[in-house]
């Protein structure tokens, strides 16, 4: 069977972002069965209808990404109990058809959610919100299980990174086991 494509799309921009180092722990994860990337979106525009068709470069870009994906896995930030402002541009701009004759690129799509914050609720405020919206765009969800990873700031190394602790090493490592399975079953 040909490897599984994960793309990975992180709700932060930010250089040092734990959501982005979970990410990237994840796809260490998951590497003997997925081709594992990060969404670079950093450049797509905020959505103004007025500027929709043609879409601007940047989105062209991100939609094919997602085209070629199995799957995507979201690591999304908490920001006042919901996801992120740029995670929702970016959702937008993919929830809107291509063409007079292309459907939008989520539907049908394989998805599972996860997120770390500095916070008490490790995300999952965010991220019941998140998954009503992907329901709501028809995308496959995986809903069980998924992972939130709560005050990221006790799992850190001597220089900041982010070292998940046992506990959470562990509900990760079962997520993506979970998720290549949900893959594999398409
Ligand atoms: C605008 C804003 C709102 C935030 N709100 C929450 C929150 O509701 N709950 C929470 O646990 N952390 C909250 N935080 C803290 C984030 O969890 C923390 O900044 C985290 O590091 C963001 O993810 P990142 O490291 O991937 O950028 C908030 C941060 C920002 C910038």
């Amino acid at each position: 069977m040909d490897k599984l494509k994960i793309l990975a799309v992180v709700g932060s921009l930010r250089q040092g972002s734990f959501n982005r180092q979970l990410a990237l722990a994840a796809g260490e994860l998951v590497k003997e069965s997925a081709d594992f990337s990060l969404l670079n979106y950093a450049d797509v525009p905020l959505l103004n209808q007025d500027d929709e068709y043609p879409a601007p470069e940047p989105v062209r870009r991100v939609r094919e990404a997602v085209k070629a994906a199995d799957g995507l896995w979201l690591f999304t930030p908490e920001y006042n109990h919901t996801f992120s402002g740029v995670l929702k541009n970016l959702i937008d701009w993919l929830s809107r058809p291509v063409s007079d004759t292309e459907r939008q690129v989520l539907s049908h799509k394989a998805v599972a959610v996860s997120g770390i914050t500095t916070g008490m609720t490790g995300t999952a405020c965010a991220q019941d919100q998140l998954v009503m919206l992907l329901s709501l765009l028809n995308m496959r969800v995986m809903n069980y299980p998924r992972v939130a990873v709560p005050n990221a700031k006790t799992q850190l190394d001597e220089a900041g990174r982010l070292r998940l602790n046992a506990e959470s090493l562990a509900f990760l490592e079962k997520q993506a086991a979970a998720y290549v399975k949900f893959l594999q079953k398409g």
